[in-house]
């Protein structure tokens, strides 16, 4: 039930704080360390490489997890989109093992390939939100996002979920390798936590930035690099899904190959800046479409802010920052949309569960 609230996704944005401390605790065994399944961590040391497969929203977190494994397991991982996955498939690695992200665990195009690569004999993990979905039904191993319910059409605190329990799958499989992390995750998530709900308590900062710089607009960029680009692609999906703007992720260097072709006097640029290692280069960026009349909102975190950021994430652990810096794109997309007269919760032309190929 959405109670007070006037949609379930701004119902959902509000529980992602919630979601996270729940999913800490249903990751935690006894003694108070985060764990997981032996047999799943042993699959997954077993294997020479990761496929994870997804679509939309859960290939966006995808592309986050495959930093936290690669960076903190040091397995290797490719991200594929399932549907050009089930006709397109690469040389496979000798031992794989395949990761299925699906909040619903019932879209069909990661189902053909959870099919196929079955009857190849492959190990496959689902990673979802419903359990005794298809996908994980058919799957060796499940990992449950615990995110409770979620009603609307746009993905929110699913995301934030894949991305604490793939975080949590890396940190794990890096103990069981010897792989010391030099922090504490179940600390850094419970940091997460927190910034999430002082985010969430930022919505009329956030009301504004969408009347400021979308009610008009027929078009706008998200930019970032590194995990930033990964934020901001998921950024545009939501915006585009629930207000109809057309709405794009770049790669920052990536812009000067052809997309700053599009830059207009007032287009508006909403920018990441949450990685030091990048700041320079997104910051110049930044001056780049200015420059060319771009209109920008940056978002930065503390301690790399600079002057006339337009909003400022709260400190947390670098490699976090995507599970805090998408709150502010899903609060000012839902704001875009309703102030576009958008059926938020029920956008035109999309399914919560996508069961056709
Ligand atoms: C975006 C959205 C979709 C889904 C995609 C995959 O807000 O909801 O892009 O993420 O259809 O769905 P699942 O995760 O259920 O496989």
């Amino acid at each position: 039930e959405k109670g007070t609230y006037p949609h379930y996704m701004l119902k959902e944005i509000d529980e992602q704080p919630l979601v996270m401390r729940r999913i800490i605790e249903k990751y935690r065994n006894e003694n108070g360390e985060l764990s997981i399944d032996s047999h799943i961590i042993e699959s997954v040391n077993d294997a020479d490489r990761i496929y994870i497969i997804a679509a939309g929203t859960s290939y966006h977190a995808g592309l986050v997890g495959k930093q936290f494994m690669e960076n903190w397991a040091k397995i290797p991982v490719e991200v594929h989109i399932a549907s050009e996955f089930s006709y397109n498939m690469p040389l496979l690695s000798e031992k794989p093992l395949f990761v299925f992200i699906s909040q619903s665990g019932e879209t069909a195009d990661s189902r053909a390939v959870l099919v196929q690569v079955k009857q190849k004999g492959y190990k496959a993990l689902t990673i979802t939100n419903v359990p005794g979905s298809t996908l994980s039904r058919e799957a060796d191993y499940t990992l449950l996002l615990h995110a409770g319910p979620e009603i609307a059409v746009a993905s929110t605190k699913a995301y934030t979920a894949q991305l604490a329990v793939l975080a949590i799958l890396a940190a794990v499989t890096a103990q069981g390798k010897d792989l010391s992390l030099q922090f504490d995750l179940t600390k850094e998530l419970g940091i997460v936590a927190n910034t999430m709900e002082v985010l969430c308590g930022q919505k009329e900062e956030m009301e504004k930035i969408a009347r400021e710089y979308l009610i008009t607009t027929r078009n706008c960029f998200f930019i970032g690099r590194s995990v930033d680009y990964y934020v901001g692609l998921e950024g545009a999906l939501k915006l585009k899904e629930i207000s109809y703007i057309q709405a794009e992720g770049f790669a920052g260097g990536e812009l000067k190959h052809g997309t700053i072709a599009l830059i207009e006097d007032g287009t508006p640029i909403i920018a990441l800046a949450t990685q030091e290692h990048v700041n320079l280069g997104i910051r110049g960026n930044v001056k780049e479409v200015v420059a060319r009349g771009a209109n920008p909102c940056i978002i930065s975190m503390k301690g790399l802010e600079e002057e006339g950021d337009r909003f400022i994430i709260p400190a947390l652990h670098e490699a976090l920052s995507p599970l805090a810096s998408v709150i502010p794109l899903q609060l000012i997309s839902y704001y875009a949309a309703l102030h576009r007269g958008c059926d938020v919760d029920k956008p035109r032309n999309l399914a919560k569960s996508v069961t056709v190929e």
